[in-house]
């Protein structure tokens, strides 16, 4: 049998690689949407998964923002957790047995108030083993920089990547944040420091008011919009980015469906995350995964990177057009 039709025969290959690690399929779970993983796995098989992305993680540990910390919006919703999590000693010591027999790869998603921070988390979770890599969640007040957010600045991420990128020879990926004016500037300061990968999007900044007291709905007063309302954004910066970098691109933001998630793979994803659809379907992952190999079989494609950045242009298209 020659390959082609052994392929045919044992049905697509949904395998992706995001540069050192090679992923089963393209799907992972969102941080902050997942816990520690063990919420689900009496859910689910997390093997089933390409990978996951735990909670945000500090050094020290944090109790996150006043209640309440949820809002329902149109299409979607407002977080303002404040980066609630159990910090790096308890980490290493109750999350991450349970995690290295995940059977897929995680991902620890970190935070800090300094390089400095960021690079001492990552460092001790690779010296941890068992561990795929980190994703640095650059969404946070930089302490020397007067309290600006890392992430608005070039020059302050490439510092934040290349501090983590000395210290650890794990899979580095950088979650970029959609509140910039420049997000092709932001992701070429991660690849030129040595990330691995980069992924977008973060939730962007927005408010809700309830009328009857004239006060904002959140403990924190803004918050975080995700799910279906900031999926077009989220497509248009991968389409951006994936254009510019070298490095894999990984796209996230309102995908509910396999149809979804192809969009993001067409603009030039390599892989996606999946966030606020586990608050409404805990399988929402494994349901996208099975959807991409239905539309792969469907339409005669044997392997995921055929499709990754296919998105087709027509010549006279385009701002101006
Ligand atoms: C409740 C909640 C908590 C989140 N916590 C984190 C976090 O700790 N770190 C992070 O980088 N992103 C966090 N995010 C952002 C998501 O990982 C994701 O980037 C965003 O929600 C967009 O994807 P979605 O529309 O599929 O939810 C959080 C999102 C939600 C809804």
């Amino acid at each position: 049998m020659t390959k082609a039709a052994e392929q045919k025969k044992e049905g697509p290959s949904l395998e992706t690689r995001l540069g050192p690690l090679t992923l089963k399929n393209p799907v992972i779970a969102a941080s902050g949407t997942f816990g520690y993983g063990e919420e689900y796995a009496g859910i689910i098989p997390l093997g089933s998964l390409g990978a996951m992305i735990t909670k945000g993680l500090s050094l020290e540990p944090r109790k996150g923002n006043p209640p309440p910390r949820l809002a329902e919006t149109a299409s979607g919703m407002l977080n303002a957790i404040g980066l609630e999590n159990v910090g790096l000693k308890a980490f290493l010591k109750e999350k991450i047995p349970f995690l290295r027999k995940a059977r897929c790869p995680v991902l620890v998603n970190i935070f800090g108030a300094t390089a400095r921070e960021y690079a001492d988390i990552a460092r001790r979770l690779s010296e941890a083993e068992g561990l795929a890599g980190v994703e640095i969640n650059v969404s946070c007040p930089n302490l020397k920089a007067g309290g600006a957010i890392f992430a608005s600045e070039a020059k302050s991420v490439h510092q934040v990547v290349s501090k983590v990128r000395r210290a650890t020879s794990s899979f580095v990926m950088v979650k970029l944040s959609p509140n910039v004016a420049d997000i092709v500037k932001i992701a070429q300061a991660a690849e030129e420091a040595g990330a691995d990968a980069v992924s977008l999007i973060n939730t962007l900044t927005g408010l809700a008011i309830d009328v009857r007291t004239r006060t904002p709905v959140l403990g924190n007063i803004t918050g975080g919009l995700s799910g279906p309302a900031i999926k077009p954004i989220g497509l248009r910066m991968v389409w951006q980015v994936a254009q510019c970098l070298r490095i894999p691109v990984v796209g996230m933001g309102g995908i509910v469906s396999a149809e979804d998630a192809l969009e993001y793979i067409i603009a030039g994803a390599t892989a996606v995350q999946v966030g606020s659809a586990h608050f409404i379907d805990a399988k929402a992952g494994l349901k996208i995964v099975d959807g991409i190999q239905t539309y792969m079989r469907i339409n005669d494609i044997s392997h995921l990177t055929d499709l990754i950045g296919s998105l087709k242009i027509r010549r006279d298209s385009g701002p101006g057009a």
